[in-house]
């Protein structure tokens, strides 16, 4: 079982849509994939026809002493071979609380461990802010995924979090690889195309091969309630995050360490 988690501090970069696409394609390859919603807005439990607001059981529940256990919190999805942990709108009580509090930057670790058997690939979705399930996710994951908007203020934002992780990063005991996503690309704008040569210049071999371009098939896939790729299989934008997942799996062992490069 493996354990990606995708993150970055910056709301909007498309952290759900890289977690809803590598999941279907991951899943049509035969893969049984879990995704996990640690973001209390519950985009990607909606995605899956899932309630936030509503939700009996979630992410939620294990911080909780006496937490269930995880099994019983998993649900099926409309997708063949996708499961999901979802998020309740109650975890953002769990953001309010301080980083770094004893014992709960692991919960999410610990809960994966039951799992090992039942899964080949974990995909963590993360909230837009630095807080206790931000940090659980980075502690959980074995690869993280950042996926980046093209555009000169998510830059900004990239810095933000290449600091972030640097800090973060002392308190683990495994390296990390993590690889930059370029998203939502458009090659008719100035600012697209010299935001990507900035982020390449900047972050290097850090930088995904393949860049994710805009595509109004994700927003059509996501109001159908589909994975992108069951959606539109052609569509350029799940193309290009098939070329994203190629890379993962068959040139993971060139993603650099990130605790190498800063
Ligand atoms: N490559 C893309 N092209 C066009 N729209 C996109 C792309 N990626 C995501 N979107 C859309 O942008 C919005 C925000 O994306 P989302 O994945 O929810 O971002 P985040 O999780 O980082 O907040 C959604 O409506 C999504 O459908
Ligand atoms: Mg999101």
């Amino acid at each position: 079982m493996q354990v990606w988690a995708v993150a970055n501090q910056k709301g909007g970069v498309g952290k759900t849509t890289t977690v809803v696409t590598l999941a279907g394609l991951l899943a049509q390859q035969g893969a049984r994939v879990l995704v996990v919603d640690l973001d209390p807005h519950g985009s990607l439990t909606a995605y899956f026809g899932q309630d936030p607001d509503s939700i009996a059981a979630s992410v939620y529940d294990l911080f909780q002493t006496q937490a269930p256990p995880v099994e019983s919190l998993l649900l099926a999805t409309s997708e063949a071979g996708i499961s999901l942990l979802p998020a309740s709108n109650r975890m953002a009580a769990l953001e309010r609380q301080a980083v770094g509090l004893a014992g709960l930057g692991l919960v999410v670790h610990k809960a994966l461990q039951g799992l090992h058997e039942q899964f080949d690939y974990v995909l963590l979705d993360s909230p837009p802010v630095l807080g206790v399930t931000m940090v659980n996710a980075l502690a959980a994951c074995e690869l993280l995924l950042m996926p980046v908007q093209t555009e000169f203020l998510a830059i900004k934002g990239l810095m933000r979090m290449s600091n972030t992780l640097g800090l973060l990063l002392r308190n683990r005991s495994k390296p990390l690889q993590a690889i930059v996503v370029p998203t939502m690309y458009d090659r008719r704008t100035k600012s697209s195309v010299q935001s990507l040569r900035i982020i390449r210049a900047e972050f290097g071999e850090r930088v995904a091969n393949a860049v994710i371009p805009i595509d109004t098939q994700f927003r059509n896939a996501s109001a159908a309630g589909q994975v992108p790729s069951g959606y539109n299989h052609l569509a350029r934008g799940v193309q290009a995050y098939d070329l994203l997942l190629a890379q993962l799996l068959r040139k993971r062992q060139q993603i650099p360490h990130w605790e190498d490069s800063v």
